[in-house]
């Protein structure tokens, strides 16, 4: 297929751009490089330095199938400081998109839902008929562009799947996490461990879990890949399908601590800060629908991720230029 990814210099999009080619799909990358990073996009991908604002016009070239849209403002914290950027991004940016698929009739769409829709779940695992409850306007902004694509889909026979990703970690293919503004659980306790940082802040350990630490649904970005090159032919025409993307295990922080432990045979400096606003106490995906509607089944465990992620992050630093060792505490965000 000749596919057109949008966020394509960015942690995901970069991996699942990876993917496509190696399966022989040719790929445009439509990326502003506001978050993502140009050396980040694939070799064999062309990158259009653009706003996803101007999706039109790399469509208006013609010969596309479908469109992956990774691109998004993604921080949970941000989002609640800034919500105007967050409707504008994400929204008003989708519109945009939406417009031009539906104008150059491009066929498929896969969207990158999130987890943070259904807000904190009354049960677990989550299946995709649970209540969207959105407790941050992140999540709320995502929910929104699944609603305004399901409506998308039935009037102009679109064939759209929203995935809805839970915790994604790992590297793959010379890819891997690279943000600026570092908010994710193992990419910091992997710095703590290498010494780029003081420590980590667990924020809560009075939360109703066993070990008193918030339980999240880890899953490998590779794995996570492929579920994009499936669910490029899973909708039929005109329909909208959602599908959560989760290992249906849940970890704790402190597991997640004492794996990275493992893996890296390092310790991570911890302190406990108070909870953060927001996060709910469970997080597991049901993976029944992704089983039976995309063919797929994540393949890469806790310990895989750690360790992919840890190779990626230990050859960055290895290449940076010297620079002063990293002394800022990992301080837990006001609440
Ligand atoms: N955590 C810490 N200390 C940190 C960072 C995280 O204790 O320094 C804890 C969090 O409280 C949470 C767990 O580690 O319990 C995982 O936190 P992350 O920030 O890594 O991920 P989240 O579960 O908050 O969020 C992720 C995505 C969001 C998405 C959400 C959906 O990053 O984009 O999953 O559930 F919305």
């Amino acid at each position: 297929m000749k596919t057109l990814v949008l966020g394509g210099a960015g942690y995901i999009g970069s991996v699942v751009t990876r993917l496509l080619l190696q399966e022989g799909h040719q790929v445009v990358v439509l990326d502003d490089c506001s978050t993502g990073h140009e050396d980040a996009v694939a070799d064999g991908a062309e990158l259009v330095r653009e706003d996803i604002g101007r999706t039109g016009d790399v469509l208006a070239r013609g010969g596309f199938d479908a469109v992956l849209h990774f691109a998004a403002k993604s921080l949970v914290g941000e989002s609640v400081q800034q919500p105007a950027l967050y409707w504008h991004t994400n929204v008003m940016g989708t519109r945009a998109v939406l417009d031009a698929v539906t104008e150059h009739r491009i066929p498929r769409l896969v969207f990158s839902s999130t987890a943070a829709v259904y807000g904190d779940p009354d049960e677990v695992p989550i299946p995709e008929t649970a209540p969207t409850r959105p407790t941050n306007t992140y999540g709320a902004t995502k929910l929104a562009v699944d609603m305004m694509i399901g409506n998308e889909c039935t009037a102009t026979g679109l064939a759209a799947v929203s995935l809805r990703y839970f915790n994604v970690a790992g590297a793959a293919w010379g890819a891997g996490e690279r943000h600026s503004t570092e908010s994710h659980l193992i990419p910091i306790a992997l710095d703590a461990a290498a010494g780029r940082r003081e420590r980590l802040s667990i924020f809560g350990d009075d939360w109703p879990t066993p070990d008193g630490t918030p339980i999240r649904d880890y899953v490998h970005v590779a794995d996570l890949a492929r579920a994009h090159v499936l669910a490029l032919t899973a909708a039929a025409p005109g329909e909208h399908l959602i599908c959560n993307l989760g290992n249906g295990s849940g970890y704790s922080v402190r597991q997640v601590i004492a794996c990275i432990e493992q893996v890296t045979g390092r310790t991570v400096p911890v302190e406990v800060a108070r909870r953060r606003s927001g996060d709910p106490a469970r997080l597991v995906a049901s993976g029944d629908r992704a089983r039976e509607r995309l063919g797929w089944t994540p393949e890469r465990d806790l310990r895989g991720m750690v360790a992919d992620a840890w190779a990626f992050a230990q050859d960055r630093a290895a290449s940076a230029p010297a620079t002063a060792p990293a002394t800022a505490p990992a301080t837990a965000p006001a609440t």
